[in-house]
């Protein structure tokens, strides 16, 4: 049975934890292992713009001695209508996965339905799974097993970000927190799967208006983009509502003294945070970088080994 890794929930818990757990490794030795050797050749395919995701699946997959083939979709024939069930057969026959970088989810889906190698979602309109491995790498090494820690998201609580950490995060044992202005909610169907996913690993999720109540004793702060890829163009006030919700230093005083800081960048400096925050002390925003380089090895690695 072919595993995909669309959405964070595509692993359980303990596979989440192994996959973490082989990230680490691979941090420590980062060409020791080539299980990609041969080389077997990996499809990334991207629908929108991408620095992070782009670099450090590239040099991932060299990294594990394999072969990365790096497209803008717009220039294949997926770019004609050519269809996703078309496309998932075709492509299995050249590559071991394919990582998409797209819009809606049911892309991902139907992509999926089709491919008889792994699909990963390197970002969709709903959920950043990717992002949130290397997140919990992150939060791992800098306030250990993230079992029982409460973290915090601010901002736009109905975007790809929110959503993910709040299922990866209660799926690592998380208390997560989400507080973002009214009319940018979460999807109700994620929050369900997310309380579901709480329930079973002691983790928990609160959603909470007041951005000073939901900041306070948190261990972990995180924010994103008030203006996700594809809403530029919405005609929704994307700065004046969200301004309450930044991550500032007066808002980082109400965190846990240790309190550290995520975002996922591309930062809008002035916006979602400001430059003393992210370049303090508490900012582990880099660190956040670099491991999407180690979790998706790890996640590649642990993939290709379930088929
Ligand atoms: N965080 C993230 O996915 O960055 P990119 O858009 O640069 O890939
Ligand atoms: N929510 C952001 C994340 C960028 C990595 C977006 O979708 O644009």
């Amino acid at each position: 049975m072919t595993r995909h890794f669309l959405r964070d929930d595509d692993v359980t818990p303990a596979e989440q934890a192994q996959v973490l757990a082989l990230a680490a490794e691979l941090k420590k030795d980062p060409t020791g292992h080539k299980p990609l050797a041969g080389p077997r050749a990996i499809g990334l395919i991207f629908d929108k713009n991408s620095t992070r995701t782009r670099f450090s699946f590239e040099v991932g997959i060299a990294q594990l001695g394999g072969h990365a083939v790096a497209v803008d979709g717009a220039t294949t024939q997926m770019g004609r209508d050519e269809t996703l069930a078309d496309t998932g057969r075709v492509l299995s026959r050249f590559v071991d996965a394919v990582v998409w970088r797209t819009f809606g989810q049911d892309r991902l889906d139907d992509l999926a339905e089709f491919a008889t190698v792994p699909v990963v979602n390197a970002l969709s309109d709903s959920f950043h799974p990717c992002q949130v491995l290397a997140d919990l790498l992150t939060i791992t090494e800098h306030k250990g097993a993230p079992a029982g820690l409460t973290m915090t998201y601010l901002g736009d609580t109905a975007n790809n970000m929110a959503h993910s950490l709040a299922l990866g995060g209660v799926m690592a044992g998380m208390h997560v927190r989400l507080s973002g202005p009214d009319g940018f909610d979460p999807d109700p169907q994620v929050l369900a799967d997310v309380q579901r996913q709480a329930a079973a690993t002691g983790g928990s999720l609160a959603v909470i208006d007041d951005p000073v109540a939901a900041a306070t004793g948190a261990d972990v702060l995180v924010t994103d983009t008030w203006v996700s890829m594809g809403q530029e163009g919405d005609g929704l006030d994307r700065v004046g509502p969200f301004r309450p919700y930044q991550i500032n230093s007066a808002l980082l005083g109400h965190a846990a003294d240790d309190a550290i800081v995520l975002h996922c960048l591309p930062a809008h400096r002035g916006e979602e945070i400001t430059d003393e925050v992210i370049d303090g002390p508490a900012s582990v925003v880099f660190d956040e970088a670099e491991n999407r380089l180690h979790a998706q090895k790890a996640l590649l690695a642990w993939l290709l080994e379930q088929a």
